[in-house]
């Protein structure tokens, strides 16, 4: 699979905990990415290969240089490491940029978007907000941002920036769970009656279309508070940033141990999986390369089909039941549940 390399051109802190970094392409050949599309970092660290996928903020209509926003989380590995330890003029490598979480644009389109964020799942849908006000000017976007506090909107600056710029057609409303005193907007999480409110106050008379990214909880919420009010499921986009934790009872059940066998290509890997690791992670432990991209369940890069035996996804919905009733499985979060399994990847 090829590969990117970026040079670290820029990096700043946005909030304490999320930096950005701005990333200079040096192949020197055009990055064509759309909004709401991620790349995937391949990190080497003490003789191991991690890879960690980071949504674009950038959007090439405004910016010149693809640019990503990382936030350190408390005993995150990767995380910790691109924000203490790269610094201006390292490099990176990546693959290219990938992902579905992404706006159907077009400028005669005159749709109202709402986009709903929680702490850094703000990334992918600034890019959305960016595209949309250049792209499509009859559209209107509603913004709904969910943070701890004032210092820690992140891009703050720049979205007052662009409130200043698209004054009729962009509206920020920001929700603070842990605000100063001084605050004088919404404060308190995001729950199922505030959105559901919100929706109806901000709604105009026009075509909607509903994107959403945070954590699992925060999306569950938005999804119901949108569909409560009548819109259908294909009006909805969301991403999650962290595969789907199994569920308990098959958790138990996988922690077993399970025998794997891949038919790739003209290849064909047998291995044993210790207690509830995933296919890919146990290919990798053995040095098989199978293809994969952003670990997380997100991309579908790994995608191969059970001929034999059962896997397990959790509650992923990164692909369909009709999917799923055909054998299709994501090796990086599924686990077998049958002591042996028989995965085809074309
Ligand atoms: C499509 C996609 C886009 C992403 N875009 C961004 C982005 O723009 N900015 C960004 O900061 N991250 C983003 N992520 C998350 C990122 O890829 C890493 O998962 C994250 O940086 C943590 O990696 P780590 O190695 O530091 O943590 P790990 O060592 O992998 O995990 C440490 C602990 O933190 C938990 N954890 C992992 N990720 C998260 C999370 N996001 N929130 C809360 N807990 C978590 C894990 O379950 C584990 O308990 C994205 C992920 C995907 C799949
Ligand atoms: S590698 Fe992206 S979904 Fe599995």
């Amino acid at each position: 699979m090829d590969t990117l390399k970026f040079k670290i051109k820029d990096k700043f802190w946005e909030t304490p905990e999320a930096c950005s970094f701005v990333l200079e392409n040096v192949a020197g050949n055009t990055l064509f990415y759309k909004p709401g599309q991620f790349i995937t970092l391949i990190v080497n660290l003490d003789g191991k290969e991690y890879k960690r996928s980071y949504s674009l903020s950038s959007v090439a209509v405004k910016d010149k240089n693809p640019a990503i926003t990382i936030k350190k989380i408390k005993g995150g590995n990767i995380s910790s490491y691109l924000i203490e330890r790269l610094n201006i003029g390292d490099y990176l490598d990546a693959h290219y940029p990938a992902g579905m979480f992404v706006p159907d644009l077009h400028p005669a389109n005159a749709r109202q978007y709402f986009l709903f964020a929680a702490g850094s799942g703000i990334t992918p849908l600034f890019a959305m907000m960016k595209s949309i006000l250049v792209k499509e000017p009859k559209s209107f976007v509603n913004l709904v941002f969910s943070s701890r506090d004032e210092d820690h909107i992140i891009y703050n600056k720049q979205i007052i920036k662009l409130e200043f710029e698209f004054p009729e057609r962009l509206n920020v409303t920001h929700l603070l769970s842990n605000p100063s005193e001084a605050w004088q907007g919404f404060k308190g999480r995001a729950d199922h009656e505030l959105l559901e409110n919100l929706i109806s106050e901000l709604s105009l008379d026009i075509e909607k279309s509903f994107f959403i990214c945070g954590p699992k909880d925060y999306m569950e919420i938005a999804e119901a508070a949108i569909k409560s009010l009548g819109f259908a499921s294909e009006n909805i986009k969301k991403e999650s940033f962290k595969s789907e934790i199994i569920s308990n009872s098959k958790m138990n059940e996988a922690s077993s141990k399970k025998s794997v066998k891949i038919v790739y290509r003209k290849e064909v890997f047998e291995y044993e999986l210790e207690d509830n690791q995933t296919i890919l992670d146990g290919a990798l432990d053995h040095n098989y390369r199978i293809p994969y991209n952003c670990a997380s369940g997100v991309c579908t890069a790994c995608l191969g089909k059970c001929v034999e035996g059962e896997v397990d996804m959790g509650d992923s919905d990164a692909l369909s039941e009709n999917e799923k009733k055909m054998g299709l499985v994501l090796t990086c979060i599924g686990k077998p549940i049958t002591e042996k399994v028989v995965i085809q990847i074309d």
